[in-house]
């Protein structure tokens, strides 16, 4: 259905400001556009509406370089010990969105059979024997040679944190993902005095202009409307 171009403008949950190519979902509105980037606002907490126990709460968007820092609200963000252990990109899914190589790996060892400390890794204060450190950059893990065989991995993308801090807080921090559509026309747009839309279809782009819509940026030889 066409959207609702009045009702799908810039809105506030929380904190947030949430603008394109985010939008809010409510309640007897039709869509505003890609449901990869539909929001619920949760009182205060603008939570992705299509992840996993819809538990991804947006903090912060960069419009600029395409990227927003997410936390995940299914990780034990309390005491830090989940009933198991996961992969945190298991609950991304499908979608536009990639973790971020600017994140730091998490990495959590458990249901490890030898006793001592593996090597580089602290304890973590949960009931089951686990263990954690900071590793380098998301994705190099699969290099390290040095992981104890027995163990079970999880890796979770965080932000970083300082030796001594823990990893706790860390999580509560948030990761930061960054997206590779819908469209980078959005910066022309606004530079040339523009909102930045989805189209009428709900899924392409539009630039508005002062009651006006262009397709990329405002004065263009081509209106939409
Ligand atoms: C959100 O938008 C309002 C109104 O446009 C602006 O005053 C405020 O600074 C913005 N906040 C953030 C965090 O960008
Ligand atoms: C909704 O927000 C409240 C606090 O504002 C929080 O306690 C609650 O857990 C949130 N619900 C979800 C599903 O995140
Ligand atoms: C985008 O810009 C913000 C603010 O400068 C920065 O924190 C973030 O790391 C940048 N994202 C990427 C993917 O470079
Ligand atoms: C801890 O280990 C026990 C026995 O191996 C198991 O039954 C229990 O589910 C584990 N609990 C957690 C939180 O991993
Ligand atoms: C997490 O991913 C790594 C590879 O990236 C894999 O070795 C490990 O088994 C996974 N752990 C879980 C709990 O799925
Ligand atoms: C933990 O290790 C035992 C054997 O040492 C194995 O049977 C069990 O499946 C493992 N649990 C997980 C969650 O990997
Ligand atoms: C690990 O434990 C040691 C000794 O308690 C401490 O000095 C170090 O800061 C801890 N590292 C992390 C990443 O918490």
């Amino acid at each position: 259905p066409e959207p609702a171009a009045a009702a799908c403008s810039p809105k506030k949950c929380g904190e947030l400001n949430v603008t394109y190519p985010f939008w809010l979902e409510e309640k007897g509105q039709t869509p505003c556009g890609s449901p990869s980037f539909q929001l619920n606002c949760n009182g205060s907490q603008a939570l992705l509406s299509r992840s996993m126990f819809g538990g991804y709460q947006v903090v912060q968007v960069f419009p600029e370089n395409s990227s927003f820092i997410a936390v995940d609200n299914n990780l034990p963000l309390d005491d830090g010990c989940p009933p198991w252990w996961f992969n945190i990109s298991v609950g991304i899914g499908l979608g536009p969105f990639v973790i971020s190589k600017k994140n730091r790996e998490l990495l959590v060892l458990d249901n490890c059979t030898k006793e001592a400390t593996p090597p580089g890794f602290n304890r973590t204060g949960c009931a089951n024997e686990s263990f954690y450190r900071l590793g380098g950059e998301y994705g190099s893990h699969r290099e390290l040679a040095d992981l104890p065989p027995a163990c079970c991995l999880s890796v979770v993308p965080v932000l970083g944190f300082q030796d001594g801090d823990g990893y706790i807080p860390s999580m509560s921090q948030g990761f930061l993902l960054e997206w590779t559509v819908p469209s980078d026309d959005c910066p022309k747009c606004e530079a040339s005095g523009g909102q930045c839309r989805y189209a009428n279809d709900g899924t392409g782009f539009s630039c508005h202009c002062s009651g006006d819509v262009y397709p990329e940026k405002c004065g263009e030889l081509t209106k939409i409307n």
